[in-house]
Order: structure tokens, then sequence, then C-alpha cells
């Protein structure tokens, strides 16, 4: 009954362009945002940072990855592409859980390029849905006594917007998910891309039914509820009827150094004991101020935790 489940999380990769869009994929979004990527992102999201994270990760032996949107920048094919290749040094399908970001679905054309060419890493376990060409959302993977439940809170968006959305469905879904894995007793892990609760996020790029989604969330329960998409570390507490969830962002997996409210590079273990009443231990690991290897900085136990 000691067997405690590791999982650790990371976000925001934001994996450089392997080549400009094509005539075909450029558009008024596009073009600002390949202005952006050279201009604001590239000097701060670094691919060494990136590998520096990946090989502590492996020295840590996590049993699972979660990995939660914005690989990419442009959404095109051949990042898409590239991000697959990059995904299979983090981990194999199975071990591996990714839920697309708004840098993922990006814009049109292409904007399902990420669905189907990380399909196995967004694959339920237990789902007999056919992913064709795609994910179907939400997707639940059960890990001994872990359940992931993946949420895809991407979609299009004009230029200069970066908001989210999971819809009627996704949440109705998610609602009947979560009861069902309370009853099998399985500590529910939920990974959603935006930050999942009203005013963690800027109106523009915030998630637009996150009053609805915390709704969901406080009558149904999940124990962990992992995000991205600011690029700093953010922790909220939720009370539902049974208990506590634990609302945690990360900063991005790339960033070196910090620069305007975006901090240096982190990720976190998270290790699960069987019984549910057992507090969650997370550990967080960032870059060390010499850029040379990453270093645990914190090692708290949630669940008994007071709003921070
Ligand atoms: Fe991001
Ligand atoms: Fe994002």
């Amino acid at each position: 009954m000691g067997h405690t489940f590791t999982i650790a999380h990371l976000s925001d990769v934001h994996l450089p362009p392997p080549q400009l869009p094509s005539l075909r994929e450029l558009n008024a979004k596009r073009l600002l945002g390949v202005v952006n990527w050279f201009w604001r992102r590239r000097p701060h999201h670094t691919v060494r940072t990136t590998q520096l994270l990946l090989a502590d990760l492996a020295a840590q032996r996590p049993d699972h990855v979660a990995v939660t949107g914005d690989l990419v920048n442009l959404g095109l094919e051949s990042e898409v592409v590239a991000a697959r290749h990059w995904l299979s040094h983090v981990g194999p399908p199975e071990e591996v859980s990714v839920v697309p970001g708004n840098h993922d679905i990006y814009t049109d054309p292409g904007a399902g390029a990420c669905l189907a060419a990380w399909s196995s890493y967004m694959a339920g376990s237990a789902s007999g849905a056919e992913s064709a060409g795609g994910a179907r959302f939400p997707y639940v993977r059960r890990l001994g006594h872990v359940a992931i439940v993946g949420l895809n809170s991407a979609l299009p968006t004009p230029p200069f917007r970066a908001f989210g959305e999971i819809g009627h469905g996704q949440r109705a879904l998610l609602a009947t998910l979560l009861d069902q894995l309370e009853r099998e007793g399985a500590v529910r892990v939920v990974l959603i891309h935006h930050p999942p609760l009203p005013g963690l996020a800027k109106p523009d790029s915030a998630l637009r039914d996150a009053d609805q989604l915390a709704d969901v969330l406080r009558r149904h329960g999940a124990e962990l509820v992992l995000h991205g998409h600011n690029h700093r570390a953010m922790s909220t507490m939720l009370d539902f009827p049974n208990g506590r969830s634990s609302v945690i962002g990360v900063p991005s997996a790339s960033i070196a150094v910090a620069h305007g409210q975006q901090t240096p590079a982190a990720y976190n273990l998270y290790r699960i004991k069987a019984d549910r009443q057992q507090p969650i231990e997370m550990i967080t690991r960032r870059i060390t101020a010499s850029a040379d290897g990453f270093e645990e900085i914190g090692r708290v136990a949630l669940g008994s935790q007071v709003d921070a």
C-alpha cells in the first residue's frame, strides 16, 4: 500500500520554429507571431534550458510526465512535427500526457495539426473513441491509483488574443468523469493549458469559461489541477465537498533568466500516495542562477495548505 506515483509537470516549452510559415500558412496572426518570436521570444526561450531541464527530469525518474501545452509558437506543420520528435525524447506516449496550448492551436490554416501529430500523447487508456486524425477531450488515463484527465482549452484566436475555452461539451463530460473516478477511488489530476479559475490571467488571454469550469471543480472535485500559460509559478486552493483542489501553474520550461513577469524555468514533481487522505508532496526544481543545471528550491505538502 506504500506505493507512491510520481508525476512531473512542465509547460510552455515554446520550441523554436524550424522554418518560416509557407505562403499557404501565412496570415496576419502568423506574421505578427513571426515578428513576436524573433524580437521578443527567441532571446528568452532557449533550447539549452529545455535540454538541461529534460536531463534533470530523467535523473529524477518520474513515473509519468505531464506537458500542459505551448510546445510551439505559430502552430505550423513543421513545428508540430519537430515537437513530436521532441516529445519522443521526453518519453513514450504511455508515459507522457500532453494537452494543447494556444500556441499549438494558433490559427487557421492548420489549427488542428498538433491534434493529429501528437494524438498518441493525448489518447485515453479507457476511451473507446477512435482518434481519427485527432484526439478527443477530455481524455482519461488510469495509471494505477492516479487518473489523468486532459482538457483542451485551445482554439484559434484573432491577432493579439490568447484566450481559451473548454466549452459546454467538455465541461459536462468532465463533471461525469470526475464523479466516476471519485467512486473508483482514483486520485484525480486534471491537465489544462489556461489557468482554470477566474482572475488568474489577463482578460485577453484568460479562459473564457473559467467561471463555469471553477463551478464544475467546486462541485465534483479533483485533487490536483495543473496548468501553464502564464510562464510563472502560481498556486491556488479550491474547496470541493469532500476535499480541496490544489491548482498549480509552472513557469515556462525554456526561459533561462527572468524577464518581466516571467520567471526562470522550473518544473514540479508530485509524489502521490494511493490513500487520497494523504497529502500530495510537491517538489519544485528550478534552473540554477548560473544556468548550468536544475536544483530543488522547495518541497510542500499539498492538501493541508492554507491559501497562498
Ligand atoms: Fe506559453
Ligand atoms: Fe499559452
